[in-house]
């Protein structure tokens, strides 16, 4: 069993390098099927959920060649294969974008349910409603979602409730569909625009992406592209936080700073300094960091997928601040375990109540899910003594070489194996 073990204390300081989005690749891979010709893939994170997205466009028949770390070139053009492999789709949630991408090329998919996730209920209705506005019918039998249309027409989506996945979703089936598509109350979030990017700089006719409204007007040919990957505004935010955490002063490379927009001016509201540049942002502290109040909600305002680093941040200042989780309802089980490190927090239903001690103590833990997983490295690296995390390949899904990264700007972390059962069960 692989851990990291921390020894915390370090104040962070010099260059860390953030990859490409997670979120926007694992949409990207799929989309590739799209594409009438073979594309070259750029600033590809190293992250396993990548390494699936690859492996399934390689199972189903797709050419996947390496072209160096972070460059692949794909050629998805024979692909005349609409079942998605069930083992591997069954390893990750973002697989369900297979679905968008097949029946956009294919007019048909066969993907396993995407299973149950710790961040609480996880359904993909509006996904299924927007393929029917399509003119998709769908089944769901012994766990596989079947969809499938003779034609694939445009229409007009309405979200009830902001969904990256459901958008991401609708535009894959879209863009190859006949005429206009119209989705309203879209999601926002950089990686939306980022796949729109992608399918345009192939020809796709999307307009609006970044909005809540985009229009999509079915083209019939997608030529190849090569195509460069967002930068990861939330790997970006946890280094900011890491750095914050340690009282450090640290230069976060290849980031669009205007994605890091809430982050920065929560972190500025707790006392963080944050300076702009192009491609980079610096953080630094110089004073005392402050309580405060965060709401999660969809793009452009503060993402959940933060919540638990900046949750852990302020266990690290003095006084109480309140934590309102609106996007999932099962997000804060991360909490037992910065409780085992000594922090005070109750929670009752989707909000958290945090008593800042303005310390935390090295302890035992275990990584219940990705973005928690980060959160107890930063708790980590502040904390006095040492923290060994476990399972960690939850936070590798998403994160690329993290512990070589942290290392890089002073951080005492190594991944080593330990033989044995799991020492924390709680979550
Ligand atoms: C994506 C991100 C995830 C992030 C989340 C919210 C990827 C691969 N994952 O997940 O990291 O936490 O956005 O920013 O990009 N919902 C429904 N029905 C649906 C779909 C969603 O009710 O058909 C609900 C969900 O239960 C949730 C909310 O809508 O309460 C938002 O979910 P959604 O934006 O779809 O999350 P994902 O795309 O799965």
């Amino acid at each position: 069993m692989d851990k990291f073990v921390i020894k915390g204390g370090n104040r962070l300081t010099g260059d860390i390098f953030v990859s490409g989005a997670k979120n926007a690749a694992v949409a990207i891979i799929p989309a590739v099927i799209l594409s009438d010709e073979p594309c070259v893939l750029e600033n590809v994170p190293k992250i396993s959920d990548v390494s699936i997205g690859m492996k399934i466009l390689a199972e189903m028949g797709a050419s996947v060649e390496l072209i160096d770390s972070t460059t692949f070139r794909i050629d998805a053009t024979h692909l005349n294969n609409s079942a998605v492999p069930y083992e591997m789709a069954r390893k990750m949630r973002a697989s369900y974008y297979f679905l968008g991408a097949c029946l956009g090329k294919f007019r048909k998919a066969m993907v396993s349910m995407p299973g149950g996730c710790p961040l609480g209920d996880r359904p993909i209705d509006m996904h299924l409603k927007a393929f029917e506005v399509l003119g998709a019918t769908h089944s769901i039998d012994n766990g596989i979602v079947n969809v499938e249309s003779d034609h694939l027409y445009g229409g007009h989506i309405y979200f009830e409730k902001v969904s990256v996945g459901a958008t991401m979703n609708a535009i894959l089936a879209a863009v190859k569909a006949d005429g206009l598509t119209i989705i309203e109350n879209a999601a926002r979030e950089p990686h939306i625009v980022d796949l729109a990017n992608f399918l345009n700089s192939m020809g796709a006719d999307i307009m609006g992406a970044g909005t809540d409204v985009i229009k999509i007007r079915g083209v019939g040919y997608l030529r190849g592209t090569t195509y460069s990957i967002v930068p990861d505004q939330i790997e970006a935010g946890t280094y900011m936080i890491a750095a914050a955490a340690t009282g450090g002063d640290v230069m976060v490379r290849n980031v669009i700073p205007k994605h890091l927009e809430s982050i920065t001016a929560k972190l500025r509201k707790i006392g963080v300094n944050i300076e702009e540049f192009d491609d980079s942002v610096r953080v630094w502290t110089d004073k005392p960091l402050v309580k405060t109040n965060v709401k999660t909600s969809p793009h452009p305002g503060f993402p959940t997928d933060m919540q638990p680093q900046i949750a852990t941040l302020l266990t690290l200042v003095h006084g109480p601040s309140i934590i309102t989780e609106n996007i999932w309802d099962s997000r804060f089980a991360y909490v037992e375990e910065l409780r085992r490190m000594g922090a005070n927090i109750s929670v009752d239903g989707k909000v958290a109540v945090i008593e800042g001690l303005g310390s935390l103590k090295g302890a035992p833990v275990k990584a219940c899910d990705l973005r928690a997983g980060a959160a107890l490295i930063i708790a980590g690296l502040a904390a006095e003594g040492v923290t060994e995390i476990e399972d960690i390949y939850h936070i590798e899904r998403g994160y690329e070489d993290m512990d070589k990264k942290l290392r890089g700007i002073g951080a005492d972390i190594e991944k080593r194996y330990f033989p044995g059962e799991p020492v924390a069960k709680s979550c």
